[in-house]
């Protein structure tokens, strides 16, 4: 079949929910993807950081393949030798006491959200149903009702209430607002140390430890979402390591399923994961052992690989490669790590047109924001190919300039 054919397949059996660009991705290998008509491509989204060690990394292909081989899945009702070792791995690297395993990352919000509300009522004496949940201008958590219910976005929202009630929205980067907004309803404060979705906003150094000392000083569980920006992606293990600030709650995903399946988990303090009694919270397909096994590879590769390492070497590289860039089209480069996102100027295309043209340059890009384009390669990326990548996106933008 041709390109046009699956385009027209798709779009005509296909709900509407996403404007994928038009090139029909067959095949992958480390940072590179190839389409239908055998046309190669550097992955600059790398599925919103969900392929941090690249396409097909052959050790997690191995364990994915060995393990589906023995024991894919079975219910929760029994124990795997799979679970326990994730568990403890997990929790170890993370400095946790628990952890609950879910599959995307809008589940694992969910769950957190549902373990801080309980924390509330059984520990700290919320009156029932009274809870708070302080998050962010800005933030993106995923797609469920609960989390677009304070989605700052108004086409996240829109058509898709009742809503819940129970979350108040403060600026993101902005600790005196979240000072402000605690009351004594309040339970806990959600924020993604750098966000995604939002646009590659960090925050202003002093952040991370000025929340974190409110949340102590006023007893609110920290929750950082680091579905995107864990695990490496910002150049260093998680986000928080960036100001060695500790979490009571880390919502990590994506890349946990080391580009192969959907494996998210929520790490946190023994007291707040301790609320769920059996029955009270679940998933089919959470803490599968196939996703067990994956995710245990992925975290091995990423120490292993050293790839945190890398995202700061490289990201460094690229900034640096594109410099020449800075003041034409580029107003400035956002993000940290290998989680950057190229900020236009004023008059320039949007992210949306430019990554349609930087397709025919052999860059798979995509928007962050209507003004910031995405650039997320796998945290693989070798020197050479970052290059390619600075000499296409210069060439690629220029074109678009003109
Ligand atoms: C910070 C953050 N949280 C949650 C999610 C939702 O994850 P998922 O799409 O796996 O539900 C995303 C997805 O982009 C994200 O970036």
């Amino acid at each position: 079949m041709t390109t046009d054919e699956y385009i027209r397949l798709e779009d005509t059996y296909g709900a509407s929910n996403y404007k994928p660009l038009d090139m029909v991705a067959s095949r992958a290998e480390g940072v590179w993807v190839w389409d239908v008509e055998g046309r190669r491509y550097l992955d600059c989204v790398s599925a919103y950081s969900a392929v941090n060690h690249g396409h097909r990394h052959p050790s997690i292909l191995a364990t994915l393949t060995e393990q589906a081989g023995k024991l894919s899945l079975i219910s929760r009702a029994f124990r795997t030798d799979q679970i326990g070792p994730f568990s403890e791995e997990i929790c170890t690297l993370s400095h946790s006491r628990k952890v609950l395993f879910m599959n995307s990352g809008a589940e694992a919000v969910e769950t957190a959200l549902k373990a801080v509300r309980k924390w509330g009522y059984t520990k700290r004496g919320v009156p029932e149903d009274r809870a708070e949940i302080i998050v962010c201008d800005g933030n993106f958590h995923g797609r469920t009702i609960a989390i677009i219910s304070f989605s700052t976005v108004e086409k996240y929202k829109k058509g898709f209430g009742p809503f819940p009630s129970g979350f108040k929205v403060i600026p993101f980067g902005d600790a005196r607002a979240l000072e402000d907004a605690v009351t004594e309803y309040t339970v806990g404060f959600m924020v993604e140390p750098i966000q995604g979705e939002g646009g590659m906003n960090v925050p202003a150094d002093g952040y991370l430890a000025d929340i974190r000392r409110i949340a102590r000083e006023r007893d609110i569980c920290l929750v950082f979402d680091e579905i995107q920006c864990g695990l490496g992606r910002a150049g260093t293990l998680f986000a928080e390591d960036f100001e060695n600030v500790r979490s009571d709650v880390l919502i990590i995903g994506k890349s946990l399923g080391g580009g192969f399946c959907p494996v998210s988990a929520v790490l946190a303090r023994g007291d707040v994961l301790d609320v769920f009694a059996p029955g009270e919270h679940g998933s089919t397909f959470g803490g599968n052992p196939l996703a067990c096994a994956v995710g245990r590879t992925a975290l091995r590769v990423l120490e292993e690989e050293r790839l945190a390492e890398n995202a700061r070497r490289m990201g460094a590289h690229i900034r640096r490669g594109l410099e020449p860039l800075l003041g034409s089209l580029i107003e400035r480069i956002k993000g940290r790590g290998l989680m950057l996102g190229f900020e236009l100027r004023p008059g320039a295309p949007s992210a949306a047109d430019l990554s349609r043209s930087l397709l025919r340059h052999g860059l798979l890009c995509n928007p962050a924001s209507a003004t910031v384009l995405r650039f997320t390669p796998p945290l693989t990326i070798r020197e050479e190919e970052a290059d390619w990548a600075i000499d296409k996106l210069t060439s690629g933008l220029a074109e678009a300039m003109r």
